[in-house]
């Protein structure tokens, strides 16, 4: 016999002298299969003398708890409802054996009572699997952690124990509790209740107090897990100092009390989570009382949250709303009508003997105090009994079907606990309209509900105020709760208040739920469901106004044809265009007149050309730019001009040449007139140009790009380039320098015979190009827009104007009004009259 062994057997040696069923009680009923009962008809905290003194606890001899008395009540009318009930268990009487557990003082000795045979002895053998305990399967306890320790004696014979309160997660395991069943779901889903409560009501700054044992721990940790990701932050956590047993307040209990209190007043958290036995909460809330302090949202988890004791502290009304997770109320009918029946009938108390009066299956008071918590029990139901009840019916129906009995009879066999712990596992039934039906955790999944605390005496004590159930997981019906706020709104509870639509959050501290409300900047947007922490910004083609949520696109602007200006520079262009090409046939029908031939000649042709197909490019510059007419814009305009313009200076230059040039550099004039100068000079220059072009599309871009309107964001501009500044400074830079060659030629030249003498349209065109372009310049450069379009375009057709109106017009009208003057002999007089003049 090893140690552990011997000591049970000393216990159930212990148990033989001491326990002894009182035949007349309310803790035993004799019947041909027996239920253990366990609860807490008394409470007192953990940690007492009697584990020093090896001495069975005394429950009755700490403050008695009368929810408790009211579950085992609930398991005396379920066995007596069975034995009356003629369908379920005919013939068979099921009888109980209930112990007093005093919370978690007074486990093991019951439950070694419970496994010990009619002669009080436990046998140690081999093999239980035909070993007959005095009962056959055991109800309770009620908190989490004395199910525990009763679990780990019980599951080692496989004696079903089915609990009606212990909600911790940690008897889902059935590698240590392979016994133990439950009536109530799985702390997780009432952790999964409160937590939707809050994203309900939008609380996201909570304030959470635990007991300091197993069970604040396990429960904080579990909502701790899941606000995780939730968007619910914790603003801190404290731990309730354990009462000492006889409730009084130590000095150090009270400090600790008064520094939780104050931690409490100071946050700006109106939601307090509470996650502890009821017993450890009575001193913590005399001193919110004591200290006025109101105004908060209590939320109650399901140790506390039907507790009667604190209910009856009714000046807690004044200190907020509270609101608790607790399971469905299934009010069960005739219970009520038993309860007060018993109280009224209660045996005159006997004096027991002594040999029994620790064994705990006494209590003198209960019935006294139940009897005075009789209308708040009546009231709420007798909530949470009908889970002591639907247990004591799942062990009467599978004891049913094991023993196989009909609607009549039942044999009444030998019943081993391991098999009718199968037989548990596998109920399937309906009970006052609840399927019964445990889960592969040995969980009934039933549904869960918020109740709020009230103190109308008409009222049920805990009204239901929204339920959850645990299959779908998720919180329904929220209902009117009567908020015990300043003005009866729903409590706000946020670290900071909700930003604005268009504002980011800007994290302050560590929470994510403290932050600053920050406007998104023009040009950004927030995308709540991406980032609220960030504004991103609009894509290129978009914009957005301050504190928007979305981007819009961008007016984008370009040269139109309905625009007034745009109408008058191609009225403009159109004029020129015309006006060329009729003094293109003027030139053609007087071509071998002196005049043109003065005027250049052939050369004529290669200005007048270009010039016309100039002027056809202008369409090109309205309307969306593409990459032909930016191309036609960038490469075909300018080519033209230079064209035009190296044929003027080549011109000023000749003219120079024929009279001063000839008689001083003979043998350069030569050459100059026998190799078609003027011609190579031309097509040289063409050649730079070209180089220069598509040097320039090379380095840049023909594709039209897009840029922010400066002065007004909203707006897009299309343009050909973006560098459109530096590509025109290319492109004027040779025509700049060939007109300032071709002025300074004309200026030269300026004293020549009129009929030769264009220097002062040259030295006009080639002054107003020079300018024209150099401001052109200056104001792109101080300006971006549509209108440097609209002056580009503007400038280049007064250029083109300029060079036909003002070099070839008057020739022109020469030729038709002064035909007299356009004859070999009048161009002879004048170079006469020149030469002599100068002579
Ligand atoms: C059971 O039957 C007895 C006798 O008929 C009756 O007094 C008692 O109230 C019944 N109990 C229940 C719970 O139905
Ligand atoms: C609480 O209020 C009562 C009366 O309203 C007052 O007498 C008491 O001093 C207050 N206590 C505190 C701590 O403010
Ligand atoms: C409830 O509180 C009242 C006053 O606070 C007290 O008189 C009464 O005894 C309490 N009831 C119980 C059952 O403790
Ligand atoms: C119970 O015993 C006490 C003394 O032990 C005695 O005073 C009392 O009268 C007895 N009560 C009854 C009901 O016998
Ligand atoms: C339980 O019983 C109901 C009705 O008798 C049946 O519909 C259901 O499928 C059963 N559930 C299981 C898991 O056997
Ligand atoms: C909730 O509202 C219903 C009607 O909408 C009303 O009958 C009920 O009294 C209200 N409950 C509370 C607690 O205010
Ligand atoms: C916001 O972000 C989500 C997720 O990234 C995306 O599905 C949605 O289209 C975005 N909305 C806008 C307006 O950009």
């Amino acid at each position: 016999m090893g140690p552990q062994a011997r000591v049970v057997f000393f216990l159930v040696f212990l148990l033989q002298v001491l326990a002894e069923p009182a035949e007349d009680s309310d803790f035993s009923l004799a019947g041909d299969y027996l239920l253990g009962g366990l609860f807490t008809l008394h409470a007192n905290v953990k940690g007492i003398a009697h584990l020093d003194l090896l001495q069975v606890p005394k429950c009755k001899e700490y403050e008695v708890k009368a929810l408790g008395y009211s579950f085992m009540q609930a398991m005396r009318f379920a066995v007596e409802e069975i034995n009356n009930h003629s369908g379920l268990l005919p013939g068979v009487r099921l009888g109980y054996e209930m112990v007093d557990v005093c919370y978690v003082s007074n486990n093991v000795q019951p439950v070694l009572y419970f496994l010990a045979g009619e002669d009080y002895f436990l046998p140690i053998q081999e093999d239980y699997s035909h070993y007959v305990p005095r009962v056959v399967a055991v109800i309770g306890p009620d908190n989490s952690e004395s199910t525990m320790t009763v679990g780990h004696f019980l599951s080692l014979f496989l004696l079903p124990q089915i609990t009606y309160s212990a909600f911790s997660n940690k008897l889902r395991n059935k590698q240590s509790f392979p016994a133990v069943l439950r009536t109530v779901p799985g702390a997780d889903h009432q952790i999964e209740a409160m937590v939707q409560l809050m994203l309900h009501f939008r609380w996201n700054w909570i304030i959470v107090l635990v007991s300091s044992d197993d069970y604040g721990r396990e429960n904080s940790h579990l909502l701790g897990e899941r606000l995780a990701g939730r968007d619910v932050c914790i603003a801190f956590q404290e731990v309730l100092p354990t009462p000492q047993p006889n409730q009084r307040v130590t000095r150090q209990e009270r400090k600790r009390l008064e520094a939780i209190v104050d931690k409490l007043q100071q946050s700006s958290a109106r939601v307090v989570v509470l996650f502890s036995p009821d017993l450890a909460l009575r001193n913590f809330f005399r001193e919110v009382l004591r200290r006025n302090f109101s105004g908060v949202v209590w939320i109650a988890s399901e140790s506390w949250a039907t507790d009667l004791v604190l209910h009856n502290l009714t000046e807690l009304r004044h200190t907020g709303t509270f609101l608790g997770v607790t399971t469905q109320s299934v009010p069960i009918p005739g219970f009520s009508e038993f309860r007060m029946r018993h109280a009224r009938a209660r045996p005159p108390t006997s004096n027991k003997t002594s040999r029994r009066a620790t064994c705990n299956q006494e209590c003198d008071t209960c019935r006294d105090t139940t009897e005075s918590f009789s209308t708040t029990l009546t009231l709420s139901s007798q909530r949470g009994a009908y889970n002591v009840y639907s247990a004591v019916y799942a062990v009467a129906h599978a004891l049913h079907s094991l023993l196989g009995c009909s609607q009549t009879s039942c044999p009444k066999e030998v019943v081993y606990p391991w098999q009718l712990l199968q037989e548990i596992k596998k109920v399937n039934f309906t009970l006052l309209g609840h399927q019964i039906i445990f889960n592969q955790y040995g969980d009934l999944p039933i549904p869960l509900e918020v109740v709020q605390w009230q103190w109308n005496p008409s009222q049920d004590p805990f009204q239901s105020v929204a339920s959850y159930h645990p299959t779908r997981r998720r919180l329904e019906g929220v209902r009117n709760i009567s908020w015990h706020s300043p003005d009866s709104t729903v409590p706000v509870s946020t670290c900071s208040k909700d930003c604005q639509p268009g504002q980011k959050k800007k994290a302050v501290g560590i929470h994510p739920c403290c932050f600053e409300c920050l406007d998104c900047l023009p040009g950004t947007f927030l995308n709540k469901t991406a980032d609220e922490f960030d504004c991103q910004p609009c894509p290129d083609n978009e914009w957005s106004h301050r504190k928007d949520t979305s981007c819009f696109k961008r007016r984008l602007a370009f040269l139109e044809w309905r625009e007034a200006p745009t109408i008058a520079v191609a009225m403009l262009a159109a004029l020129g265009f015309l006006s060329t090409l009729a003094i293109l046939v003027i030139f053609w029908k007087h071509f071998q007149t002196p005049m043109v031939r003065s005027a250049g000649g052939p050369m004529c042709f290669l200005m007048l050309v270009p010039l016309l197909v100039a002027y056809m490019m202008v369409p090109t510059y309205v309307g969306p730019p593409t990459v032909s007419t930016c191309l036609c814009r960038q490469t075909f305009f300018t080519l033209c001009f230079t064209i035009c313009i190296s044929c003027i200076a080549v011109r000023s230059f000749q003219i120079i040449c024929v009279f001063k040039m000839a008689s001083r550099l003979p043998h350069a004039y030569g050459y100059w007139v026998r190799y078609h100068g003027p011609y190579i000079f031309v097509a040289f220059m063409t050649a730079v140009k070209v180089v220069i072009v598509v040097g320039s599309l090379l380095i840049t871009t023909t594709r039209p790009t897009a840029y922010a309107d400066p002065d007004d964001p909203k707006i897009m501009i299309l343009s050909c380039n973006p560098n459109y500044r530096k590509v025109l400074l290319v492109n004027t830079s040779l025509d700049l320098l060939l007109s300032v060659a071709g002025f300074s030629f004309a200026y030269v030249g300026k004293e020549l015979p009129t009929n030769y003498n264009e220097a002062k349209f040259i030295t006009f065109c080639m002054t107003f190009y020079f300018t024209s372009s150099v401001s052109l310049c200056t104001f792109m450069s101080a300006y971006k827009g549509v209108l440097v379009t609209i002056l580009d375009l503007l400038v280049t057709v007064l250029n083109l104007l300029g060079i036909s109106l003002g070099y070839f017009g008057p020739k022109c009208y020469m030729i038709l009004f002064y035909p007299e003057r356009n004859t070999p002999a009048y161009f002879s007089s004048m170079i006469q009259g020149y030469t002599m003049g100068r002579d």
